[in-house]
């Protein structure tokens, strides 16, 4: 099973950065995943829509090969980041490439709320017309206070963290099965 993850953070420190590699690596005898990078997308710019630039075709073209997309974001005033803003707006347009494709959403915040906010909207921006992506409910994975829960490599070091992702991710396997995936 191909998987792509999308991170609404650029940052080279970002804890969800991390997060996704954590998950990259820890489950890659379940699934393949690629990390995207966000950072060399244009302002989507509806003028251009019908013949984007190269780094869109290929953000929507790795989008569209994929089984499933995970979503791991912070939290940015209350909602999602810029940047995860913009290239949704892109995957929404033209080419809708996340009509049926099955989503689940991830965040980590050094706040206590782990981006529960972001995520909420998250999953109602992606039931749009132009997005209709089915999202795994029930599985949600807020990861509050994470600077204390990882070390300097990004590793994960708390334990009941590491168990909570292992069981999210084998609902994230049995949940595929009705997508016709089983690894
Ligand atoms: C934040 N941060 C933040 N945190 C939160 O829990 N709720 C929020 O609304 C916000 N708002 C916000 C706005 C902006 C512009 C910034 C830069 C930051 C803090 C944020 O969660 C923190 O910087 C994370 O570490 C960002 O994620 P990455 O880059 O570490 O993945």
């Amino acid at each position: 099973m191909k998987v792509v993850a999308i991170v609404g953070s650029v940052r080279e420190g970002s804890f969800n950065k991390y997060l996704a590699r954590f998950v990259q690596k820890r489950y890659a005898d379940k699934f393949d995943m690629e990390i995207l990078d966000l950072s060399g997308l244009p302002l989507f710019n509806q003028d251009i829509e019908n013949n984007p630039p190269a780094a869109v075709e290929e953000f929507k073209s790795k989008v569209k090969a994929a089984d499933a997309v995970l979503w791991i974001t912070p939290e940015y005033n209350a909602t999602i980041p810029g940047v995860l803003g913009n290239a949704i707006d892109w995957l929404s347009r033209v080419e809708k490439v996340m009509i049926g494709k099955p989503s689940w959403i991830m965040g980590a915040s050094m706040g206590q709320l782990g981006t529960v906010k972001a995520q909420a909207h998250l999953r109602d921006i992606l039931f749009a017309p132009g997005l209709q992506s089915p999202v795994l409910i029930g599985n949600e994975v807020y990861v509050g206070a994470v600077h204390t829960k990882m070390d300097k490599d990004g590793n994960i070091t708390d334990e009941a963290t590491v168990a909570f992702l292992d069981s999210v991710a084998a609902n994230f396997l049995e949940w595929m099965k009705r997508f016709g995936k089983t690894s």
